[in-house]
């Protein structure tokens, strides 16, 4: 067995919105997390408290420890394209997505991307994703293979697409089975495999024939334990192009519900320009929205309707979007997502935002049996955060504390937000998966 001291920080269940009651929020200053040598959480015990015999401690104290982040969309092949200039989705993705995204038909380039996409992810404090690869299948194997070989709970698929995209990136449109054959492959041999599982990955509507999107459907129709995951609705352009292609169907969402493609482990990244009766639609069949602040303001895509969305029962995870998002931090998404619901009139408070990114998203994704907190039994997938990087941050946790004359202490919902809009991948000191140390400053 094994044990860090930190303050630990998880929840027990969601928060309350709107106010900053510690309702579900589970506070331990001071703890020894007790790990397993099957690398499951064992307990907990306060940091005064000698350690059980033969247990090696490592003392964090002072440090924050939180749950791995879990990122509900990010696409791995683009960290060539982050902090590209200029453009909206569209022209984004013929400009700079898809040309980049071309060079992973190559086995090294996919295995290299893979391993350099995952510890990064690792090195942002974030311990568990919803990934796409791209069409090539050797890039969703090399991402498999190398999210086993960490230990990873990965959920990704070979993207599907078959048109409106340059050769070199489009499956046979011709040739529907050829496609199906790879997903079928894949999932054999990764789905259920380690920590790995698999989501059919539509890239979106656009970019998928209506056969394909058929092909799409019935995989998930099959077998009701795969994921699946597209693009819904995130830019106006897109979103018109999509009523063009698509005459009959009701609405973006409908296109892909039609075919089968809605259902409870369905992710879908963005869903800014939904109306009434699409969240009604999402809130019905337990599928949830990736929430990607960064890469909405990045891409001027619009403000997502989050309160709108929870009103209609729809879940809600927020996701990086890299390389349209511009960073891996959760941290950074969190506090963008504040900003956005800012803009909206709404206020975001940090123990929801916090709980959105771990708990949140476990429970989301049918997985909190095994990830998103701290509860005994569940994978040790947790990260060691400094509670402030550099002077600007040190000052305002020193004051949050209570520590400079004339200011009063605040609470830990203060202290927490402050983190939460301050931090990034350097406050980072080491990330664990399932009692594994796999990343450290
Ligand atoms: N829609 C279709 N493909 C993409 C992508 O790669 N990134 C984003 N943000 N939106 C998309
Ligand atoms: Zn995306």
């Amino acid at each position: 067995m094994k044990a860090l001291r930190a303050d630990l920080l998880d929840f027990t269940a969601e928060p309350a919105w709107g106010e900053e009651a510690m309702a579900g929020v589970r506070w331990r200053p001071d703890h020894w997390l007790l790990i397993g040598d099957d690398g499951r959480i064992a307990g907990a015990q306060p940091g005064s408290q000698p350690l059980p015999p033969g247990c090696a401690g490592e003392d964090h104290r002072g440090r924050l420890l939180l749950p791995g982040f879990i990122d509900t969309h990010v696409h791995s092949p683009q960290l060539e394209v982050i902090a590209s200039y200029g453009t909206e989705l569209l022209d984004w993705l013929d400009r700079y997505t898809f040309p980049s995204e071309r060079i992973y038909a190559d086995p090294a380039v996919a295995a290299a991307g893979a391993a350099r996409f995952l510890d990064a992810l690792l090195a942002h404090g974030t311990t568990s994703a919803v990934v796409f690869p791209t069409v090539h299948k050797v890039s969703a194997e090399a991402l498999f293979a190398a999210a086993h070989a960490r230990g990873m709970r990965l959920i990704a698929g070979k993207v599907l697409m078959d048109r409106h995209a340059p050769d070199g990136l489009l499956d046979d449109p011709a040739d529907v089975a050829a496609a199906e054959r790879d997903c079928v492959d894949l999932i054999q041999r990764w789905h259920g495999h380690g920590r790995c599982s698999y989501a059919v990955t539509v890239r979106f509507a656009p970019t998928s024939t209506p056969a394909q999107l058929a092909m799409a459907g019935a995989l998930c129709q099959a077998d009701a334990s795969l994921y699946m995951q597209t693009h819904l609705a995130e830019n106006r352009a897109e979103v018109e192009w999509v009523r063009q292609l698509f005459p009959d169907a009701r609405s973006y969402l409908d296109v892909y519900q039609r075919q089968g493609l809605l259902h409870a482990r369905s992710v879908l990244a963005h869903g800014i320009w939904l109306d009434d009766e699409d969240r009604a639609r999402l809130g019905d069949s337990g599928a949830q929205i990736a929430f990607c602040p960064s890469s909405n303001l990045f891409l001027g895509s619009g403000l997502f309707d989050w309160a709108a969305a929870r009103a209609a029962g729809v879940a809600v995870t927020p996701a990086s979007d890299v390389g349209g998002g511009t960073s891996l931090a959760m941290p950074r998404t969190l506090a963008d997502g504040y900003k956005v619901q800012a803009l909206r009139g709404v206020r975001l408070n940090a123990f929801a935002a916090l709980h959105a990114a771990t708990r949140g998203a476990a429970g989301a994704l049918g997985l909190v049996h095994e990830l998103g907190h701290l509860g005994e039994g569940t994978c040790a997938d947790v990260v060691l955060w400094d509670w402030a990087h550099g002077p600007v941050a040190g000052r305002r946790d020193a004051v949050a504390r209570g520590d400079v004359p004339g200011l009063a202490a605040q609470d830990l919902h203060a202290r927490l937000f402050a983190w939460m809009t301050l931090a990034d991948e350097r406050s980072v000191a080491a990330t664990y998966v399932a009692g594994e140390k796999r990343h450290a400053r």
